[in-house]
């Protein structure tokens, strides 16, 4: 019959640098701590957070109007976002220019950061024009109740 396996535990020693364990639910790497091998905790995995905000009342945004608020972040800040609303329903953008991160503003019809020029189409996010070469992010948008909610993700 084999001995049973030594109890892990944070902080009792390991053999092997590297080696992951996971007992009762929990994972331990073993790690290097001042020169001794020792089991460790492995990081609690990042959890996603979602929050989704009630940004704007619906009759603030008529159809072809743009307006840009101000959304809190799950793991603190906010966020700006654009929010537009067309025919085709309402879309919800970052304001962040995916060139260098300059916040867009709306332009005649279009999303244009006066940093270096870029232009986008509000409804989609994506290019119209460079230097930026990537859409503008964009969240999911729903309307209830009378008001305009916007879903962020952040991990
Ligand atoms: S930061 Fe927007 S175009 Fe450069």
């Amino acid at each position: 019959m084999s001995a049973a396996a030594p109890a892990i535990s944070a902080g009792s020693p390991c053999q092997v640098k590297g080696r992951e364990k996971t007992v009762d639910g929990v994972t331990y790497i073993c790690r290097n701590a001042k020169g001794k091998l020792v089991w460790r905790r492995s990081p609690l995995v990042s959890q996603e957070q979602i929050i989704t905000v009630r940004v704007l009342e619906s009759a603030a945004l008529e159809i072809g109007k743009t307006s840009i608020v101000s959304v809190p972040l799950p793991t603190g800040g906010s966020s700006g976002v654009v929010v537009t609303r067309t025919d085709a329903g309402i879309t919800a953008l970052s304001v962040n220019c995916t060139h260098a991160g300059f916040p867009v503003a709306r332009v005649g019809k279009l999303l244009e950061c006066e940093l270096h020029g870029s232009q986008f189409d509000p409804t989609t996010g994506s290019v119209i024009t460079g230097p930026a070469s990537r859409s503008l992010l964009r969240y999911d948008a729903t309307e209830s109740n009378g008001g305009i909610y916007v879903t962020i993700r952040s991990y």
